[in-house]
């Protein structure tokens, strides 16, 4: 990884990277309003029409693409709510393939076990032709996104996902806000979809896209206003990519950790794995000069977008990024809180799901939510290879209104994204590094790592556990708790 001191000798390749940049600025810019419709939802219930619709991203290359969208001409669409309005949503499957069913998971939000979309456990899947509805009232600010639960890695892998912005968390408004999809794709040399899965990647770190791209678009310029506050939205919505983000040539500062409002932390750099979120807030510098978002974790760091400061400058005051209003969720009881171990390994040493199944303590989870492979497991839990159509038993049944702190036990030498449905957790200690204490949906685990989340289990239902590098998901890390 490099630093913000070794690229700054790094300057010469910046500035001709710079350069590069500047000169496709204007077209970059001018297709930025085109796959992003931002939509407000609250009256009427929203429409989503999951289909196969023929697609031009800008990161193509000219190219049109099978993607699988939710509507006509938004390939992103970013839903506005505000907090304690009823969302509702009509989602109807226009999908061709036989068997290709939905259902759509509202990634980070604590909402009635029956509208958290997870196929066979808390619902029939829409099939083909059919349509379903989703009604629910988020009892939290944030940056969220929503995705279907099945067959992951194809559905993000031709784009199905979408954003879910509850709005309602500052003090101080920000002048100028940027909603930042991370997402890379799969393509072939003549703009053809790769494979969306390899077995390399689903028994290591995950198969990754080999065009990246912010938004659809290969590092897009921005205007942003001159010196003001600007509220960035990043959204790591990757099947497979960590990267560690940071940002050049403003002051900027972490304001929400997975929609959580935080005590404002500097940010110097932040590593994200797929499906967290961090908001941002920074001081865009004076008109004509640049800010680069950038991830360090490749072997040369990446520009990921470029923001221009344009026009009259809106603000003198040195800056200080204002805390936003905290959530209701209540902090666990550390105490009394009873601890559960989890082990996260490389597969199953132990009973088979399947065995399990057999012995009629398993559960329906479908073919088309897993592979026929098992490279991973929770709690020596996984799938066999031969028929995977079971989801073990629970892996834990909690007490309703009880303290948990789960121990997460990494004994992979790869790193994994994991994330708890319907509730969100305290991130308290790591065996390997400090540990600010924030409020997350999804905590990266390092390689060897030992984790401490605390949470109180006060969201009856049967909730899923697992990695969001979709791959290993589907590949066996992947279980499920009960709360009643
Ligand atoms: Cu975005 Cu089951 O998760
Ligand atoms: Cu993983």
């Amino acid at each position: 990884m490099l630093t913000r001191r070794k690229l700054v000798t790094n300057a010469a390749a910046l500035v001709a990277s710079a350069a590069a940049l500047r000169s496709f600025k204007s077209p970059a810019r001018a297709e930025i309003s085109v796959p992003m419709k931002v939509q407000r939802a609250g009256a009427a219930p929203l429409l989503l029409e999951i289909a196969e619709r023929p697609t031009a991203l800008p990161c193509f290359g000219g190219a049109k693409l099978p993607l699988w969208t939710f509507q006509d001409g938004s390939d992103f669409p970013v839903l506005r709510v505000r907090a304690g309005e009823r969302f509702e949503a009509i989602v109807k499957n226009g999908l061709t393939r036989p068997g290709e069913h939905v259902t759509i998971h509202w990634h980070g939000l604590r909402i009635p076990n029956r509208e958290d979309g997870v196929a066979y456990l808390t619902q029939d899947p829409i099939q083909p032709g059919t349509e379903g509805r989703y009604a629910f009232t988020p009892p939290d600010t944030g940056t969220y996104f929503f995705h279907t639960h099945c067959n992951s890695v194809e559905h993000f892998g031709r784009g199905l996902v979408g954003v879910l912005i509850v709005e309602g968390d500052e003090v101080a408004p920000s002048d100028h806000e940027l909603v930042l999809l991370m997402k890379d794709w799969r393509l072939s040399p003549d703009k053809a979809f790769l494979p969306f899965t390899t077995d390399e990647g689903a028994a290591k770190a995950g198969t990754a896209g080999t065009v990246r791209a912010i938004n659809g678009i290969t590092k897009p310029v921005y205007a942003v206003p001159a010196s003001a506050n600007v509220r960035m939205r990043l959204l790591n919505v990757d099947p497979a990519r960590i990267s560690e983000i940071g940002i050049e040539g403003a002051d900027a500062a972490i304001i929400a950790i997975d929609g959580n409002p935080c005590v404002p932390i500097k940010l110097d750099s932040w590593r994200l794995g797929p499906a967290q979120r961090l908001d941002i807030l920074m001081r865009s510098p004076q008109a004509g000069a640049t800010v680069k978002l950038i991830d360090y974790f490749s072997a040369t760091p990446v520009v990921l977008a470029e923001f221009t400061a344009e026009g009259k400058p809106l603000r003198r005051d040195r800056f200080s990024a204002k805390p936003l209003k905290y959530g209701r969720a209540r902090a666990a009881d550390r105490k009394i809180a009873e601890r559960v171990p989890f082990e996260f390994s490389a597969t199953a040493t132990g009973k088979a799901i399947a065995d399990l199944a057999q012995a009629g303590i398993g559960l329906e989870i479908g073919s088309l939510c897993l592979s026929k492979r098992s490279f991973w497991a929770i709690n020596k839990q996984a799938w066999s290879s031969s028929d995977n159509k079971m989801l073990g038993p629970p892996l834990a049944h909690l007490k309703k209104g009880n303290s948990y702190i789960f121990e997460l036990k990494n004994l992979t030498p790869h790193a994994h994204p994991i994330h708890i449905h319907g509730h969100t957790f305290e991130v308290l200690t790591s065996s390997l590094r400090k540990i600010l204490t924030h409020r997350a949906d999804t905590v990266l685990l390092l390689p060897k790592e030992r984790l401490e989340i605390a949470f109180v289990a006060d969201n009856p239902g049967k909730w899923m556990f697992h990695c969001h590098i979709l791959e290993h998901q589907e590949t066996g890390m992947m279980g499920h708790f009960d709360v009643a």
